[in-house]
């Protein structure tokens, strides 16, 4: 059984997604044992408790410098010891200390096509609102291992949207959850928990 613990900033539609696929059978194996967000009023809490999973707030705001809340938070994950930690919307860099503890054990969903359109100032909204800006034709979503860059681990799968010529930034944004980020991450999930992928020279492979 894959123990995950899930973080989150926000609307915590991807954390949805996982606990559906769990209910529903789309990922087997694996359970949820806590939500970590760094966000009191994130819905993702609430999502969490109406599922009966234990809420955790780890926020940079309730420490007195970045150096305490990453050591914090990098033990709390380590008291928890899940065999996963997956990133979903979860907007705070990931400390050093905790990538190097949990080598290849943590995945994020990016919300484009990587290495397009990600890196520093590349979340959430943003990340469509560029993709217009550029007039870029197509965008997407992509699953990945966390390293210590932004955004630059090994890649464990992506799934390409179109852009559509009258798209808004949330009208973008919510294609890009429906048609990719919501099916890649569940399934991603379901390959850790059940040993279909391996991380060697730095890429991903099937087995
Ligand atoms: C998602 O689009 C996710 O890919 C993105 O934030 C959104 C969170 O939505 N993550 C990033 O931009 C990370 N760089 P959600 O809270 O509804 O899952």
């Amino acid at each position: 059984m894959l123990r995950i613990v899930v973080c989150v900033s926000g609307g915590g539609t991807n954390l949805q997604a996982i606990l559906d696929a769990i209910d529903n059978g789309t990922i087997t194996n694996t359970q949820v044992m806590a939500v970590v967000s760094n966000n009191a009023g994130a819905k993702a809490l609430t999502r969490a408790e109406n599922h009966g999973i234990p809420g955790l707030l780890m926020s940079p705001k309730e420490y007195a410098d970045r150096a305490a809340f990453d050591q914090a938070f990098t033990e709390k994950m380590v008291e928890l010891n899940p065999d996963l930690i997956v990133l979903a919307g979860f907007l705070v860099k990931i400390p050093e200390q905790m990538v190097e503890k949990f080598s290849n054990r943590i995945v994020n969903i990016h919300p484009s096509l990587i290495p397009s359109f990600c890196g520093v100032g590349y979340y959430g909204l943003k990340v469509h609102e560029k993709v217009l800006e550029r007039g870029a034709k197509v965008t997407g979503a992509t699953v990945h291992f966390v390293n210590e860059g932004m955004d630059e681990g090994p890649i464990i799968a992506q799934k390409a949207v179109y852009v559509q010529q009258d798209d808004t930034p949330e009208v973008l944004q919510r294609r890009v959850m429906e048609e990719a980020e919501w099916i890649l991450l569940p399934q991603a999930i379901d390959d850790i928990a059940n040993g279909r992928i391996v991380v060697a020279d730095g890429k991903v492979r099937y087995i």
